[in-house]
Formats: C-alpha cells, structure tokens, sequence
C-alpha cells in the first residue's frame, strides 16, 4: 500500500539517455523516454495493438516507436500512427506526469490532473554549487516501509555497518523522535568518541585529522510518501558538535528516495551530498564507492525479514523506542492513504451520480 498520488524518484536521466526505459513503479508499468525537444514524457508501458511492451521499441523524432509491428506513440498516450493502418479509434493509454529535477526524473503514478511540480521537495544540495552529490541505485525486495524503518534506525549500524560506520556508542546514545507537521525527525548525537573507519577517511578527505576524539550525530528526516534525508558528520570533539565551524568537520547528507516498485519490492536511489570539497571528483567517487558497499549490506537483512513477513503475517512485531521514528512515519503513510483512499470514493459517487 503506497500513496500514488505523490512524486517519486523514477530513475536517473542516463537511464532514459539513448533508449526508452521500463520501469514499474507503484505497481504501473511505466516507459520513460525523451520525446520532442528532449523532453521526458511517461505513458503506460503497454502497445494499444497487442500489448507489447513500447519499452522494448525506440524513440524517432521525439515520438515512440513500438519494437513489435511499429505502431507510434505520442507523449499524450494517442496513437500517432501504424505502418498501413487507421489509428483513430485506437485506444489512449494512460500518461503520466514527468518532472526532470535536481539531477533525478520525477514521477506521479496518481491522477496526472493532480500532479502540481511545486510539491517535488525542495533540494539545495542539488542546486547549489558548495555542495557535491553522488549516488547509485538499487533495487530490493522488500515493502518500501521496511527501508523507511531501517532509515529511521540507525541503531542497525552497530551490527549491519559494523566494520564501516558501526559503533557501540551509537546503541548508547539516547535518541530522540519528533513529529513537525508532515515530517518524522529522529535524531541521535554522540561526544568524544573516536570516529568509524567511514569518518575517519571522511575526515582526511576534508584534510582533518582522523585519530582524535570527535563529536557525532545523525539527524534522520522522513517526509511522505517515502524519501529520508539525514544529516550525518563528525566534528572534533569540544568545538560545538553539530553546530562547529566548517573547518572541524566532516558533514553530508545521506539522501535516500525509495520507490515502490511492487507492494514487496523497490528501486532504492541512494546517494551522499557533502558541502566540503565539492570540486573533487576523486573524493566523490571514493566516497560513492564506500557508501554503495555500506549499503549493499542492508539489501540481504531487508530481503529475508519481507520474506518472514510474508510466511508470518499474523506475527505482531514489537514497537520499541528505537523503532518511534519508523512507526510516526506509518502515520503519516497511513493518513496519506486514507485520505487518497476517502477521495477516490468521493469521486466513485460523483461519477455513479449519488451525490
Ligand atoms: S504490439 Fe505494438 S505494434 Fe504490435
Ligand atoms: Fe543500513
């Protein structure tokens, strides 16, 4: 159960930069490609002739060439035309609305009359030229709110990350869960601990020493229907933590967009944005590099507790302190789909004229 009347992340532009791209999202089978001028468009990924997928076809003059008998595509889901035949009657397939934005392709899988971009979050980090931006993707079985649990939890760390940004202290830090508005905020802040092997190479790439105490803290933030942003750094310690100067720390934004694919599985866009030496590639690959494999070594864990689920679903699972942030994001999942499930009844009775 996800909102599908909201923006999610649904590739990167060199996924759709010389072909079309298939890609389910929400449970809808979706192509992306670049129509006229370049311009990403979205139809249902579904031929109007036989049911081809049109992914499987090419793009030609802007417009989507179906790879089975021709037909063509046009970006508002009418069929253009098909090699010796009239199109007119043709049916229309579904489009969605597409946003190119911050280095990612925005979709809304909802009513595309809906779609208003002004509600695509804003990004500075993606904006502005102080800060450097890397990321990947991954796809994983598992229901999306399983990734927002594990996001608004990073007591995982210790025993997942164990060798990379994994410490005892993180389990011994008190950590604190507030509800602002539409937005889950867990934070957790650690002093006078050595840093991690992560912070440590972080530190020396930021020309800092890494073999003195430092000050620590994750600050994770949930906005529906599913994207985690969280400040993460280390400062050396006694100089203020968090709000230390620039020039003793070593600080990101781990940026985490996960979109349901199926209702147990989802494309992961994942990535780090710094505001320290942003002009160096090097380090933004090294660090890209690192943070994939940190990952990568949530993917089996997720994998195997859906699995659970799925074979125990009369399990009622336990809802610790540790777990508050990812039970306060439900909420705001869940009352987000109520309120898209009370208005498509609203507009059944509209449309069987009962009201
Ligand atoms: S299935 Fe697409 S043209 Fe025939
Ligand atoms: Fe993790």
């Amino acid at each position: 159960m996800f909102p599908k009347n909201a923006w999610y992340v649904a590739c990167t532009p060199d996924e759709v930069a010389d072909k079309p791209l298939g890609r389910t999202i929400c449970n809808e089978a979706i192509v992306f490609y670049r129509g006229h001028e370049g311009k990403i468009a979205a139809v249902e990924d579904f031929c109007p002739h036989r049911g081809a997928p049109l992914s499987l076809g090419f793009v030609r003059d802007g417009e989507l060439v179906c790879g089975y008998h021709g037909l063509v595509m046009g970006c508002d889901g009418h069929t253009q035309s098909m090699p010796g035949q009239r199109v007119r009657g043709f049916p229309c397939n579904k489009v969605y609305a597409v946003e190119e934005r911050y280095g990612f392709i925005w979709v809304w899988p909802g009513e595309a009359a809906q779609a208003d971009p002004e509600l695509i979050p804003h990004l500075e980090w993606a904006v502005s030229p102080q800060w450097a931006y890397g990321g990947g993707l991954y796809h994983i079985n598992c229901d999306y709110r399983l990734m927002i649990d594990n996001l608004m939890d990073l007591t995982h760390e210790t025993y997942v990350h164990a060798s990379s940004i994994g410490q005892k202290e993180i389990d011994e830090a008190p950590v604190s869960t507030k509800v602002e508005g539409e937005m889950v905020v867990t934070s957790r802040y650690m002093e006078n601990i050595m840093a991690p092997p992560f912070w440590r190479a972080a530190l020396r790439g930021n020309g800092l020493a890494d073999d003195v105490p430092v000050d620590r803290w994750q600050i994770c933030r949930f906005t529906p229907p599913s994207h985690v942003l969280i400040e993460v750094g280390v400062a050396h310690a006694g100089n203020g933590g968090y709000e230390a100067d620039a020039r003793f720390k070593a600080s990101s934004i781990v940026v985490d967009f996960i979109t349901p694919e199926t209702d147990t599985s989802i494309w992961y866009f994942w990535g780090m944005a710094r505001n320290f030496k942003p002009g160096d590639q090097q380090l933004t690959d090294t660090i890209r590099e690192g943070q994939g494999k940190i990952f990568a070594e949530d993917l089996e864990m997720l994998e195997r507790q859906q699995q659970n689920l799925l074979r125990h679903p009369e399990r009622n699972l336990l809802k610790l302190n540790i777990d508050a942030g990812g039970v306060q994001s439900r909420k705001i999942i869940d009352r987000w789909l109520a309120a898209e499930q009370s208005a498509l009844i609203a507009t059944d009775k509209v449309a069987a004229g009962q009201v």
